[in-house]
C-alpha cells in the first residue's frame, strides 16, 4: 500500500544569485503533501528511485524571466520543484502504455518506459542514455554537424553532457581532434581517457595560452556548455564558417548580471552559426539514439561505467544541497540522488 502523504521540495523563493539553502528565506522548503487516494486517467503513481540533478533546473527557477521566452513554463513560487527521475510504476491508469513494474517518471504522456539491461546500471537512463546523452548526440551531430575533418572543442567536458559529446565526437563520428575543457587536472585526465586528444584545465592561470596553443589554426566546431567568458574566448578561436552548438550557459546561472557575448564581431566576420538547441525538439529520435549508443557501448566504442555518474546517497532533506554540488564542480558525469525509499507521486516532473 502506498503511503497517504509524500514529501515535496517546494520552490519558496526564486534566487537572484546562488540559491540559498538555509536562513529565513531559503530557495526551497521541504513540505509534506497528501497523496490522492485515486489517480486520474492521465496519471501514474510512481515511487522515485533516482532523481536527476541538472544545471538546467536553475534556469527553471530564475526570477524575472519572460515565460514566452522560455522553452518550458518556469516553476512558480509555492509549486513543487521539478526534476527528471527514474521511478517504479506503483499504479498505472494506462497499463498497456505503462505497465506496473516498469521504470519511468512523470505524467503518463511525458513518461518513457525503460528496460533494464544486464551489465548496465539503470541510472545511465538518466545520463548517457537519458536526456544528457541525447543532448550531446543531437548537439554534436545535428546542430554542430561535426565531421571527421573537424577539430572540436567541448566545454564542461567532464560533465554529463560534455563527457558524451567527447565520446560521440571522437569514437562515433571520428572527428580529427577533440579538445575538452574541464575544471581540474583529474577531470581532464578522465576526459582524455574517454577519448579526447587533450583536455585543458580552465582554472589554471595558463588557460588562455593553453587554449590558444591547442587550437592553433583555429577550430571548426565548439560545443558550448558554459557560455560567458569561455564563449567569448572561444569565439576568437573559431575558423571562418565555424559552427557553435550553444547548449548551455552554466557560468551565468547564478549571476544577477549574466556576462554577454562580448566578441560578437567574430560571429559576424567569420559567418559563424551559433545554433541554439533544446533537446526536447529531438525527443522523437530518442529510441533510435539510445539504440545507437547502446550498440556503440556493446562494441566497446564508448565507455559507460560508474565513472559517468555520481550517485549520492542522501536523505530527501538533502536534495537541494546535493543539487548545489553541480555548481562547484563536485561531479563527473550525471549526478543522481538515491532515494531513501519513500513513495512519491510526481504530478509534474519536467
Ligand atoms: N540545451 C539543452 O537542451 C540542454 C540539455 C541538457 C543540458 N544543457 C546544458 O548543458 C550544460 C551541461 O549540463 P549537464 O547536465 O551536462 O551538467 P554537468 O556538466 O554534468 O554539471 C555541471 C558542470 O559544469 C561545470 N561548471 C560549473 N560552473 C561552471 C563555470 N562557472 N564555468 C565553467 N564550468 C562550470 C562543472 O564542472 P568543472 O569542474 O569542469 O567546472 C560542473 O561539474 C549546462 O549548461 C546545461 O544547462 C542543455
Amino acid at each position: 500500500m502506498p503511503p497517504s502523504t509524500t514529501r515535496q521540495w517546494i520552490l519558496n523563493s526564486k534566487p537572484t544569485e546562488t540559491p540559498i539553502l538555509t536562513g529565513p528565506s531559503p530557495t526551497f522548503k521541504l513540505t509534506t503533501a497528501p497523496l490522492p487516494k485515486t489517480i486520474s486517467r492521465s496519471q501514474a503513481l510512481l515511487k522515485t528511485i533516482l532523481l536527476s540533478n541538472d544545471p538546467a533546473q536553475r534556469t527553471w527557477i530564475a526570477p524575472n524571466v519572460d515565460p514566452t521566452r522560455m522553452y518550458m513554463p518556469p516553476i512558480a513560487e509555492g509549486a513543487p520543484m521539478g526534476s527528471f527521475a527514474l521511478a517504479e510504476v506503483i499504479k498505472s491508469s494506462s497499463p498497456t502504455d505503462l505497465p506496473v513494474g516498469k521504470y519511468s517518471a512523470n505524467e503518463i504522456a511525458g513518461l518513457q518506459a525503460v528496460t533494464p539491461i544486464e551489465g548496465l546500471d539503470l541510472g545511465h537512463y538518466l545520463g548517457a542514455f537519458g536526456f544528457t546523452g541525447l543532448t550531446g548526440y543531437y548537439g554534436i551531430k545535428e546542430v554542430a554537424k561535426a565531421t571527421k575533418e573537424d577539430t572540436v572543442v567541448v566545454s564542461g567536458a567532464a560533465g554529463a553532457t560534455g563527457s558524451m559529446v567527447v565520446q560521440i565526437a571522437k569514437k562515433i563520428i571520428g572527428c580529427k581532434r577533440v579538445i575538452g575543457i574541464a575544471g581540474n587536472d583529474e577531470k581532464c585526465c578522465w576526459v582524455e581517457r574517454l577519448g579526447a586528444d587533450v583536455c585543458i584545465n580552465y582554472k589554471k592561470d595558463t588557460f588562455e595560452q593553453d587554449l590558444i596553443r591547442e587550437t592553433e589554426g583555429f577550430v571548426e566546431v565548439y560545443f558550448d556548455n558554459v557560455g560567458g567568458g569561455m564563449l567569448d574566448l572561444m569565439l576568437t578561436r573559431m575558423k571562418r564558417h565555424g559552427r557553435i552548438a550553444a547548449c548551455g550557459s552554466i557560468s551565468n546561472y547564478n549571476t544577477p548580471d549574466p556576462v554577454g557575448v562580448k566578441n560578437f564581431f567574430d560571429v559576424i566576420s567569420n559567418r559563424l552559426h551559433i545554433h541554439g538547441l533544446i533537446v526536447l525538439d529531438y525527443v522523437h529520435k530518442f529510441s533510435d539514439v539510445v539504440a545507437e549508443l547502446l550498440q556503440a557501448w556493446k562494441e566497446g566504442k564508448i565507455i559507460i561505467d560508474d565513472s559517468l555518474q555520481t550517485v549520492v546517497e542522501a536523505k530527501f532533506e538533502e536534495v537541494p544541497a546535493v543539487w548545489m554540488k553541480l555548481f562547484d564542480g563536485g561531479n563527473t558525469g550525471e549526478v543522481m540522488y538515491e532515494d531513501c525509499g519513500l513513495a512519491t507521486l510526481w504530478f509534474c516532473l519536467v
